[in-house]
């Protein structure tokens, strides 16, 4: 049995209402001088954005029948760091843009110092849910995530592929560097949510190949569709601003391989995705339908 897309749609409306819910939960407003920035981390962190990295901590977590509230809350983890991402990303400093999920950027609704402080906190939060018992009770698995998203967000993962990025505006990147910046700066937290439910799973590293190697392709093709939504998309749907990686002069697969051999590739990279979960059964469904998904989107 496969998932439907009305069944995905579902799975992508509810895991939206509970990120909020964990959000909700975690950053309640103080009545102290400190308001304002719980105000800037909700404005970043609730209502908005595809939640796609926590549905995959729960749907790799799903195949191994792991409760849903210990994967929301590291879905909240990952979407935690992901979102600080964004916040920072979109500040004068980095990409400058002033429209994020259909609203103001954190700069813009408040100012760049509670921008860089909301970034800060917000990273911060994402290891302070997962060193949380309440997350997992058995210690090595929290210190497996915290260490494993420690990784996937530093310099050898989205914090490195960010200062790729950068770079990749005056270098002359060919298509192995722009495939090593994507893996970075967008694959290893997507790589980090489907590991995570294998880790909530106490499945053992030598168990993960194949859920890391549709991670891999997954990344990528999702990061080929963000660079073809700059191309194509509508601002009004996208909810941020298009056109802005060619008026940068960034090299990206667009860029390199045109629209239609980038498209084609997604398309090759959704399909070898799927192809990596062929011993599974029906338990993958979900991640087979969001491999779709992540292609066929318009946001
Ligand atoms: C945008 O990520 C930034 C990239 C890593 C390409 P998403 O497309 O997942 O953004 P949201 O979370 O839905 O807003
Ligand atoms: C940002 O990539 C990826 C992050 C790690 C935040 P982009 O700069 O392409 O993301 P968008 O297009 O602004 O969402
Ligand atoms: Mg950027
Ligand atoms: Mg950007
Ligand atoms: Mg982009």
């Amino acid at each position: 049995m496969s998932v439907t897309i009305p069944e995905l749609k579902s799975a992508l409306a509810q895991i939206a209402v509970d990120i909020d819910h964990q959000f909700e939960r975690l950053l309640p407003l103080p009545d102290d001088p400190r308001r304002r920035l719980y105000e800037a981390m909700r404005h970043a962190a609730i209502g908005g954005g595809k939640r796609l990295r926590p549905l995959l901590v729960c749907a790799a977590a799903d195949i191994f029948n792991v409760d849903r509230e210990r994967s929301l809350r590291v879905g909240a983890a990952v979407e935690s760091i992901h979102v600080y991402s964004l916040v920072h990303d979109d500040m004068p400093c980095m990409d400058d843009d002033d429209l994020r999920r259909g609203r103001p950027t954190v700069h813009k609704a408040f100012d760049e110092a509670t921008a860089v402080l909301a970034g800060d906190a917000l990273h911060a939060l994402a290891f302070e849910v997962l060193a949380d018992p309440e997350t997992h009770p058995d210690p090595f698995v929290r210190s497996e995530l915290v260490g494993e998203l420690a990784r996937a967000s530093g310099p050898a993962g989205m914090a490195g592929g960010q200062m790729m990025d950068l770079v990749a505006n005056d270098a002359a990147f060919d298509l192995q560097t722009v495939t090593r910046l994507q893996q970075l700066k967008t694959g290893a937290l997507i790589g980090f949510s489907v590991e995570a439910g294998a880790i909530l799973g106490h499945v053992v590293p030598e168990g993960r190949h194949r859920l890391r190697a549709y991670a891999r392709d997954l990344g990528l093709a999702f990061q080929i569709a963000d660079d073809l939504l700059d191309v194509e998309g509508d601002a009004a749907i996208t909810g941020k601003a298009v056109g802005k990686d060619a008026d940068a002069g960034k090299a990206t697969f667009v860029s390199l391989l045109g629209v239609e051999r980038a498209r084609q590739q997604a398309h090759m990279l959704v399909e070898q995705a799927i192809g990596h979960l062929s011993s599974y059964g029906a338990e993958a469904g979900l991640l087979r339908a969001i491999a779709g998904y992540v292609i066929e989107r318009d946001r």
